[in-house]
């Protein structure tokens, strides 16, 4: 992949009326790094993936973000051997930097046969001490989740114990983004009407039980949440949350989110971090995967070749 001392050019897939900002604010959102320094082969290109996000970072320092977030899954399987090649990365990013956990990341939900690092060190080096978090980025809070103790039953004391700090948390907070690495139901819906017309596609329900989440989200007015966790950019809705779902840097189409917030609103941007090469080969590996790596990958194709979405002019998706 050729490397240029340009900033990528953004393309803009949303305009939302809120959050809203007094001073602008600038927020790069990187999803699902999965860096791997001892795999190769397969849809997420582990080969290249230190690569891809040093570009992504190359890019970030390039522009004046007031912040970068990351919504989890910065290791290939929670490796501690990843991570150290991930804090070696993440040295060279010139902007205030936190992540929530990826199902990936922790020991909990981790698939791999080897060591994984806990939980609370991940907290510590990534997410500022804990999570949940909350964390400002020039006039905009974010408030960080651990989606693995909300989208299914992993210990339900974590799971109400963090309803209820977010129920109380967002009291007070103007416009606060909150993030989490699974995507609310609104963004399978929107995936899952393919299913009807696509042979062999199934889209997994990611929730066991949103509804607690989604009535302090509704409840609270929260204007924007940000996801990741599918690799592709996409924007939805959930029970009239709008929702950004930030690409992988790992995957086609490779990029990250860019998040522009004003008096006005707030543009949401996708930024690429590979040439045509390298698009072409992650398009092929992903086309080539899965049913559901396949329509993912279309469905991605679909949304950058489509009119960014105009919330501040009446689209509701
Ligand atoms: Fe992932
Ligand atoms: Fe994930």
């Amino acid at each position: 992949m050729s490397e240029t001392d340009d900033t990528a050019e953004r393309q803009p897939i949303a305009r939302l009326p809120r959050p809203t900002a007094t001073s602008p604010t600038t927020i790069a959102v990187v999803g699902d790094p999965h860096v791997s320094t001892r795999r190769e082969g397969g849809q997420r290109l582990p080969e290249h993936s230190e690569e891809h996000f040093r570009r992504a970072i190359a890019d970030i320092n390039r522009r004046d973000v007031d912040g970068t977030v990351s919504v989890g899954d910065l290791s290939a399987n929670g490796g501690p051997w990843d991570f150290e090649a991930i804090d070696s990365l993440l040295s060279d990013l010139q902007s205030p930097f936190v992540s929530v956990p990826g199902n990936h990341d922790v020991p909990a939900t981790s698939s791999a046969d080897h060591e994984v690092l806990p939980q609370e060190e991940f907290e510590e080096r990534y997410a500022g001490g804990s999570v949940p978090l909350v964390r400002q980025f020039g006039d905009v809070d974010i408030v960080g989740l651990d989606s693995m103790r909300l989208q299914r039953a992993l210990d339900s004391e974590a799971t109400e114990e963090q309803i209820e700090w977010l129920d109380e948390r967002l009291v007070g907070l103007d416009d606060p983004v909150v993030m989490l690495h699974h995507p609310l139901p609104g963004m399978t819906d929107w995936l899952s009407r393919y299913e009807d017309r696509v042979e062999e596609l199934t889209i997994p329900r990611l929730w066991e039980n949103p509804d607690p989440l989604l009535d302090v989200l509704e409840n609270r007015d929260v204007p924007l949440v940000l996801s990741g966790h599918k690799h592709m950019p996409g924007i939805a809705r959930t029970r009239g949350v709008w929702e950004a779902m930030a690409p992988s840097t790992c995957t086609f189409p490779q990029g990250y989110l860019l998040l522009e917030i004003t008096r006005s609103g707030t543009d949401v941007s996708f930024v690429p971090v590979a040439d045509h090469e390298g698009l072409e080969e992650a398009f092929l590996r992903r086309h080539t995967a899965f049913t559901k790596t396949r329509m993912y990958a279309s469905a991605a194709a679909i949304l950058l070749s489509s009119p960014p979405i105009d919330a501040r002019n009446g689209d509701t998706k």
